[in-house]
C-alpha cells in the first residue's frame, strides 16, 4: 500500500498525470491487438528459465507487493535507481489475453556506487526478515493480477549488478489453475556499465541465463530496448507481452459453487442415504454442504463449552462414493469428466445441498 496525500484519492502509482496518460496510451494502443488467436503461429513465447535462488521466502513475501516498487509502504523516499516502466500483457499459447494471470516481479537494489565489488541486494533473506542489506526504499517485489485484456504494469527501477551475471529482472507468471508459477528474465539490450562508466565484466553475451537461451527469436523477445519517457527524471518505459505457452483453466461453473437436490436411495444395512449427482470435470475438487442447524445439539445447547458447538456454521459434509460405501471423506477430486454421484447420510437442508468446488490445481485446502 502507498500512502494517500491529503486530500488526494488513492492511486495505484502516485505518478504525476502524464504518466498516467502514458499507461491510457499504451493500453489503447495495444488494444487492437486482443483477437482471438491473432497470429498464433508467428508467437514467440517467452523462455523459460531458472527462478533463482531469490524468489522471497514464504514468510518474506512482503506485505506492501503492489505493482510500485519504488516506494515502500509509506514512505515518500523513493528507492535508488533509475525509475523504469515495464507494461504489456500476458498471453495464453493461441495469442488470447489471460485474465487472472498473476505477474510477479523480483529484482537487485540499485546501489549506488554500483561497481565491482559494490554487489546489489535482493530482498531475499535467509531469515524471516527483508534482507536489511537492501535499499531500505525498494520494494524488492511486486505482484499484479491482470484483468481482462490481460494487461499488467510495474514501476520500479533498473535492476542493480552483482557478479556473474548482467542485469536481469526476474518474473514469475502463474496462470488460473497452475500449481506453480512459471519463470523467465528480462533482459537489457545495451552494454551494461557499472556506475563508474566501466564495462561490467558479465554482458548479455556471457551471461550464463541469456546465452542459455538457445532460441534467437526467445532471446531477443526477452531483450529489451528501454525509452527515456521523462527528460527530467531520466526514467525510461519498455513494453513487452510475455507469450506462455500455456492455456489457462476455465472455470466451467459461473460461481464457486451451486444448489443440488438429493434423492433417497438404499444405503448399508437397510438404511437410508441421499445421493446427489453432479455434473463433474476431470481434476475438479468437490465438497458438499449441509446448511448448519440446532438439529444435532440436543440437551448440548445450553453448554457453551461443548464442542457440539464448533459445529454451528457451514462445514463440509462427509460422503460416500457408492451408495453403501464407508463415509470415508468429505472432499473429492474428479478424474474424468461426466456425472458424479455421492452419497451422504445427512438429508439435505429444505430438499437442496451446497456444492463447493475449486478449479484443477487450486488450494484444496483443510476441509
Ligand atoms: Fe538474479
Amino acid at each position: 500500500m502507498k500512502p494517500n496525500r491529503i486530500l488526494t484519492p488513492p492511486h495505484t502509482f502516485h505518478i504525476p498525470l502524464d504518466r498516467r496518460r502514458f499507461f491510457k496510451s499504451m493500453a489503447l494502443a495495444s488494444a487492437g491487438f486482443t483477437l482471438p488467436g491473432y497470429l498464433a503461429e508467428a508467437l514467440t513465447y517467452a523462455p523459460e528459465v531458472t527462478q533463482g535462488p531469490y524468489y522471497p521466502l514464504a514468510n518474506n513475501i512482503p506485505l506492501d507487493k503492489d505493482n510500485d516498487l519504488i516506494h515502500l509502504n509509506n514512505n515518500l523516499t523513493a528507492a535508488t535507481g533509475i525509475i523504469t516502466y515495464v507494461t504489456g500483457r500476458v498471453l495464453d499459447a493461441s495469442g488470447n489475453p489471460v485474465k487472472g494471470a498473476l505477474v510477479e516481479l523480483w529484482h537487485c537494489d540499485s546501489p549506488s556506487p554500483n561497481t565491482a565489488g559494490a554487489q546489489c541486494n535482493y530482498l531475499y533473506s535467509a531469515s524471516a526478515t527483508r534482507n536489511p542489506a537492501m535499499d531500505a526504499n525498494f520494494q524488492g517485489f511486486g505482484q499484479f493480477l491482470t484483468g481482462t485484456g490481460g494487461f499488467y504494469k510495474f514501476r520500479t527501477i533498473k535492476a542493480g549488478l552483482y557478479n556473474s551475471r548482467t542485469r536481469h529482472y526476474h518474473f514469475g507468471i502463474t496462470f488460473p489453475g497452475m500449481t506453480a508459477r512459471k519463470t523467465t528474465q528480462l533482459f537489457w539490450n545495451e552494454t551494461t556499465k557499472d556506475t563508474n562508466g566501466t564495462n561490467w565484466a558479465t554482458q548479455n553475451s556471457n551471461d550464463s541465463v541469456w546465452a542459455g537461451i538457445t532460441d534467437a527469436n526467445q532471446r531477443a523477445s526477452v531483450t529489451k530496448d528501454f525509452t527515456v519517457v521523462d527528460v527530467a527524471t531520466g526514467a525510461v518505459a519498455t513494453s513487452w507481452d510475455i507469450v506462455m505457452n500455456y492455456t489457462p483453466v476455465d472455470p466451467t461453473y459461473p460461481g464457486s459453487g451451486f444448489v443440488v437436490p438429493g434423492s433417497v436411495v438404499a444405503g448399508p444395512g437397510g438404511t437410508n442415504r441421499f445421493q446427489v449427482s453432479i455434473p463433474a470435470y476431470t481434476n475438479y475438487t468437490y465438497e458438499v454442504y449441509g446448511n448448519p442447524t440446532l438439529l444435532n445439539f440436543g440437551s448440548n445447547v445450553t453448554n457453551w463449552t461443548s464442542p457440539y458447538l464448533t459445529n454451528l456454521s457451514w462445514a463440509a459434509l462427509p460422503f460416500a462414493l457408492t451408495p453403501a460405501g464407508a463415509l470415508a471423506t468429505n472432499k473429492f477430486t474428479a478424474t474424468s469428466n461426466g456425472t458424479l454421484n455421492l452419497y451422504l447420510t445427512a438429508p439435505p437442508e429444505k430438499g437442496f445441498y451446497f456444492i463447493s468446488f475449486r478449479v484443477p490445481g487450486a488450494n484444496t485446502g483443510i476441509p
